[in-house]
């Protein structure tokens, strides 16, 4: 991975909107009081998507003052995480997964589609439509090779890609046509592409007894 920077433009200031700090408030409550700082990854989150998919320094600011924690504690944790981005995002950012299963199962062709469709990594496209990153292992293996793209819509998973349908997904998204996440081969999650092969006896399910629960006349499964 490369080194992450602050980006070279920033805006001049930035403030947290009343709909952040109720969301943030939610949060701090989670943890005892005084330990505000513990809710600073939720935190980064909420304040990226009011900023408009990436963090500027001002709003790195604006959140430590916010916990009462240093800047370089704020600034180290959105330096490690490639979910925080540093620099201005397109309105769809691809994250693609360049880790070993992925990268075995064709994420370097991936890589390509995203270069030749959104153009250099870290980069945003001329439309500001697209940009694209590349980032380890999102969990996902069983799946392979995958990506997330966040947009309006959410933070989703596309995953069984290949040149084809990767680049079919992304001219659907840049023709605003409606897309399905999850696997893009058509299989059920992630059972086998010919269906699922265990526990899927028939009947294996009826023997399953109904009881009460004490005192409360509801059926527990
Ligand atoms: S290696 Fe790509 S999701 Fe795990």
């Amino acid at each position: 991975m490369s080194a992450r920077r602050l980006a070279k433009d920033q805006p001049d200031s930035f403030a947290l909107s009343a709909a952040s700090k109720k969301e943030i408030a939610v949060w701090i409550k989670k943890y005892p009081k005084g330990r505000q700082a513990s809710a600073l990854i939720p935190v980064l989150w909420i304040v990226q998507k009011q900023a408009g998919g990436w963090l500027p320094a001002p709003a790195l600011e604006a959140v430590a003052a916010h916990l009462d924690m240093p800047y370089i504690r704020v600034y180290e944790v959105v330096t490690f995480y490639t979910m925080f981005n540093m620099a201005p995002v397109g309105e769809h950012h691809v994250q693609l997964c360049g880790t070993t299963p992925c990268w075995l199962r064709g994420a370097g062709d991936l890589k390509k589609v995203c270069e030749s469709k959104i153009g250099p990594k870290g980069s945003v496209s001329a439309d500001g439509k697209f940009s694209w990153i590349e980032v380890e292992c999102l969990g996902a293996c069983a799946n392979a090779p995958m990506v997330q793209i966040s947009n309006a819509a959410g933070d989703d998973y596309y995953e069984d890609l290949d040149v084809e349908n990767f680049g079919a997904l992304l001219d659907d998204l840049a023709a605003g046509r409606k897309v399905s996440a999850g696997p893009q081969n058509k299989r059920h999650t992630s059972e086998p592409i010919t269906g699922a092969a265990t526990l899927n006896a028939k009947g294996m399910y009826n023997k399953i007894k109904k009881k009460k629960l004490p005192n409360t006349g509801k059926v527990k499964s």
